[in-house]
Parts: structure tokens; C-alpha cells; sequence
């Protein structure tokens, strides 16, 4: 059974063309013109881009009180509908836990629910000889990146002998290691105090949570990491600080560090926080929002190629939670801002936003949208040029996009398992016409037509250590 492509301009990391392309079965068999196939998908005055690939998400993680509130298919589906194909999500060991039981937690929540291909990061919260040697086994595991948080006293936070260890574990064996770099020690203490000051309100998170405790976190990460000398990843970097100090390990030639920055980050400041009443609990996140001028280091750091991916650090939460059988939300925190769970929704808007706040206003190319949503994370995490390429041999994960679409994002109409969105009322111009699944088309226009069940655990390759 074959599908075609026709007509569409197909875009690449590194190039635009036009072609039809041919599917047989699950992979992409053919680009040119002149191709037949059983099906035809008309991509006339379309791009065909590969699928999106988020690397960073959160679904159905137990935190903060409560337990995020999109599932592995309900956060399938708000994916395809925004044209994302692929996720890695973080399975969070347990402490006391083994690897590998943290990783039969995560693959029973995938379980009959994927609709889309995923795979897993490991996130080490405890790391006793006996986890250690566990380390090599996620190779074959086909889990290829481990997570350590420097942030979260009292919960995730790792210390830096837990953080060297692993770096050392992860280099010896073909591993990548991501960091969530803030200074958490630091930030207990200014949380502390803002609480017995009766500084309660949601702006708080922000302001407890200064951008240099970021940046101290991201340098420490990186020197380590140098001595180590082992790969690393930097996970949701959010400002001009943290970001210098990416660009210094550049200048030293360490092209072995590696930094993502996630889509709100462009778009949102510290005062989102501050709106009226409790509305500022949708922002909160961590790292928090920021300052306008980080914005603009994002947008140059992209452009420059010093953030090699933008992901979505997707964690959501209902804003009214606890009610109508939904989790516990973000009013958990209405009278303490320490209490209001950590994370924003985001996967299904990632593609939509990027190209029409980033491609169509000019601040990066159609290549570089490609690059940062879609190649990027599957080279750096082992799956290139199984997804990230539309090439033969390539899974037909596939997205036609109408350029001139427009859409207004809003809780009313997206998939996402919340209440809300931070980008409600949003006008965006471009969306995703067509979604394909290995070979299966599973958004066409408003409609889905994927299934639940059909996603695909991918097995990761070692990480390849760029010089
Ligand atoms: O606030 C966030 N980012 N929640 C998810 C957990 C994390 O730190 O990535
Ligand atoms: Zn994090
Ligand atoms: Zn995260």
C-alpha cells in the first residue's frame, strides 16, 4: 500500500525543493517527480516537513502533590494535532527504585494509550553503586540519555558527586547527560524567606528563582561535565546568563555541550506571574519566566546555533484542578506560591508558534524551524535519520503545512488535557493540513483519525560525542 505526496515543496534542515514524496508501508521510499501511489495526498502550495520531535516532555508524571494532567494519549493526540510526531519523555526513578523498574513504570503508562512514536530519558534521582552499574544496560535498553536535576530540594535535586558519577558512567558508555540547571540550595533558602516575609503570591516563584542561580547552575554543569568529559545536554535554558556560559564552553572548543531553550521562553516574562488575582499560577514554571532582553539572547542564540533545539518542557497542570474527576491543579498553591505544581502545556502548539512567530515574522529560517523542532532532536538523541529526515529509508513520519492557515490557539479548541493555555486568543498563520505516522495518516484537517495503541516505542542509539 502506497501513499503520495504530490505537489508540496518539501522542506529539510538543509534545503527546499520541490517534490512528491512516496510512501510504501511505513517509510518514505522515493522524493521526485513523476511517482504514482494508491493514495494521493494533494500538497499543492504546501511544505512537507518531517514530523516534530519534542525532547522534552512530562506526561503522566506524578509532581508536585499531583500528577500531570495529559496521559500518553491524550498528549499523543494534542501532539499530532500540532504536527509533532515523536516525543522523549522522563522517566523519573523512584528513589530506591532500579532503572529498570523505573523504566516498566513509564513503558506500562504507554502501554495501549501511544499514538504516536516516543521514547525515554532516564532521570536519576538516586544513585547507589548498584544504579550505576545499571548505567550501560539503558544502552541496550535502546535509552540512550540520562537526566540529573540540580534543582527541587527535597524531591529530584541531585548533588554534584551524584552529577559527576553519572557523567562519568554516561561518557564511558555512549550516554548523553541533561541537566536541569538551577542552584537549588540556593533557591530553598530565598523561598524560605519569602515565605516567612508573607510573600505568597505567584510572582514569587520568579522572584525566588533568579536568573544567575541559573546561569552558576548551567556553568557548574558544564565544568563538570568538561572534566568529566563526558556529552551534555542543557535542558530548558532561559536566559543571557546561562546562555553566555554555553557560548564559553563553544569558544573553548567543547562542542560537546549542547543546549535547548523551550518555546515559552521566547514569549512570556516574569510578569506574566504578576497578573491580576491568581491568573499568574499558569506561568509558573521553573526556570521561571524572565526578562524581555532574555528573550531577544533566545531568538540569537537559535539563530546562531548555540540552542540546537527548541522543545516544549510540556508538564501540564488544570488550572482548576481536583474537581470533575481531574487531578489536583495549579490551585494547590492559592495561598502559597512554593505549593502551586511546576509546569506549562505546550506540545500541541510548539510547530504552530515557532513558524508563526519565528519563520513567518523573520526571526529564523523555514531550514532553521525544520532544524530546531524536528532534525536537531533526533540527531543529538540517537534517531537520525530514522526520524528527523524525509529521505528513503526514513520512517514516513510526515507533516503538510499550510502556510497560510490561521489559527486561534485557545483551551476552547485545543487538545491538550487542561484548562488553559498560555497563548490563548493567539492568532498564528501556518498549521499542520495532513499528520502521518509511520505511513498512517492520523490528523487530516480538524479530524483525527490516529488510534490509540499504534505508537511505537523507538530504541535510541548511543549518543555519538561531537569532537
Ligand atoms: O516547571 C517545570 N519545568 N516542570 C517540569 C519539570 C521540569 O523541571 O522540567
Ligand atoms: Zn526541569
Ligand atoms: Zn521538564
Amino acid at each position: 500500500m502506497t501513499t503520495l505526496i504530490q505537489g508540496g515543496t518539501v522542506v529539510t534542515a538543509g534545503d527546499t525543493f520541490a517534490a512528491d514524496v512516496l510512501i510504501d508501508g511505513e517509510q518514505v521510499v522515493a522524493l521526485g517527480r513523476g511517482l504514482s501511489g494508491d493514495t494521493v495526498i494533494d500538497a499543492t502550495g504546501k511544505y512537507v516537513i518531517p514530523g516534530g520531535i519534542d525532547v522534552h516532555t512530562h506526561l503522566d508524571m506524578p509532581f508536585g502533590g499531583t500528577v500531570s494532567s495529559d496521559d500518553f494519549f491524550t498528549g499523543h493526540r494534542a501532539a499530532a494535532f500540532g504536527g509533532t510526531t515523536m516525543h522523549i519523555d522522563f522517566v523519573i526513578q523512584p528513589k530506591g527504585a532500579t532503572l529498570r523498574q523505573a523504566l516498566d513504570i513509564w513503558h506500562a503508562k504507554a502501554e495501549g494509550k501511544a499514538a504516536v512514536d516516543y521514547g525515554f530519558h532516564l532521570a536519576i534521582t538516586d544513585l547507589p553503586d548498584s544504579v550505576m552499574e545499571e548505567i550501560p544496560q539503558c544502552v541496550e535498553w535502546g535509552v540512550t540519555s540520562l537526566k540529573l536535576f540540580l534543582a527541587y530540594k527535597g524531591a529530584l535535586q541531585i548533588d554534584d558527586t551524584t552529577l559527576f558519577r553519572a557523567l562519568q558512567q554516561a561518557a564511558r558508555h555512549g550516554l548523553l547527560t541533561m541537566v536541569h540547571a538551577e542552584n537549588g540550595d540556593a533557591i530553598d533558602i530565598l523561598v524560605k524567606e519569602a515565605i516567612a516575609a508573607g510573600n505568597l503570591a505567584p510572582k514569587y516563584h520568579a522572584l525566588t528563582r533568579p536568573a544567575e542561580l541559573e546561569a552558576e547552575a548551567t556553568y557548574r554543569a558544564i565544568r563538570l561535565a568538561e572534566v568529566a568529559g563526558a556529552p551534555l545536554y542543557v535542558v530548558h535554558l532561559t536566559n543571557a546568563g546561562a546562555l553566555e556560559a554555553v557560548r564559553l564552553a563553544h569558544g573553548r572548543g567543547n562542542t560537546f555541550i549542547h543546549a535547548e531553550t523551550c518555546v515559552q521562553y521566547f514569549f512570556f516574562t516574569k510578569d506574566d506571574l504578576a497578573r491580576p488575582g491568581y491568573e499568574g499560577a499558569k506561568w509558573v514554571c521553573s526556570p521561571p519566566f524572565r526578562e524581555v532582553s532574555d528573550q531577544a539572547a533566545l531568538w540569537q542564540g537559535v539563530a546562531d546555533g548555540s540552542l540546537e533545539v527548541v522543545s516544549t518542557d510540556h508538564c501540564p497542570f488544570w488550572f482548576e484542578g481536583g474537581k470533575d474527576g481531574r487531578s489536583p491543579g495549579k490551585e494547590l498553591g492559592r495561598d502559597n506560591f512554593a505549593a502551586i505544581p511546576n509546569g506549562c502545556p505546550g506540545i500541541e502548539d510548539r510547530m504552530m508558534v515557532m513558524y508563526s512567530e519565528g519563520v513567518r515574522s523573520g526571526k529564523i529560517s523555514l531550514n532553521k524551524w525544520v532544524e530546531l523542532c524536528c532534525t536537531n532532536p533526533a540527531r543529538l538523541f540517537g534517531c537520525y535519520p530514522q526520524k528527523g529526515l524525509i529521505a528513503p529509508g526514513s520512517d514516513a513520519d510526515i507533516v503538510v503545512w499550510d502556510p497560510e492557515a490561521r489559527h486561534t490557539i485557545s483551551a476552547a479548541t485545543h487538545h491538550q488535557n487542561t484548562d488553559y493555555n498560555l497563548y490563548e486568543g493567539l492568532e498564528v498563520v501556518g498549521m499542520p493540513q495532513v499528520v502521518i505516522s509511520r505511513g498512517q495518516v492520523i490528523v487530516e484537517g480538524k479530524a483525527w483519525k490516529g488510534s490509540q495503541g499504534s505508537g511505537r516505542f523507538v530504541k535510541r542509539a548511543a549518543h555519538r560525542r561531537s569532537s
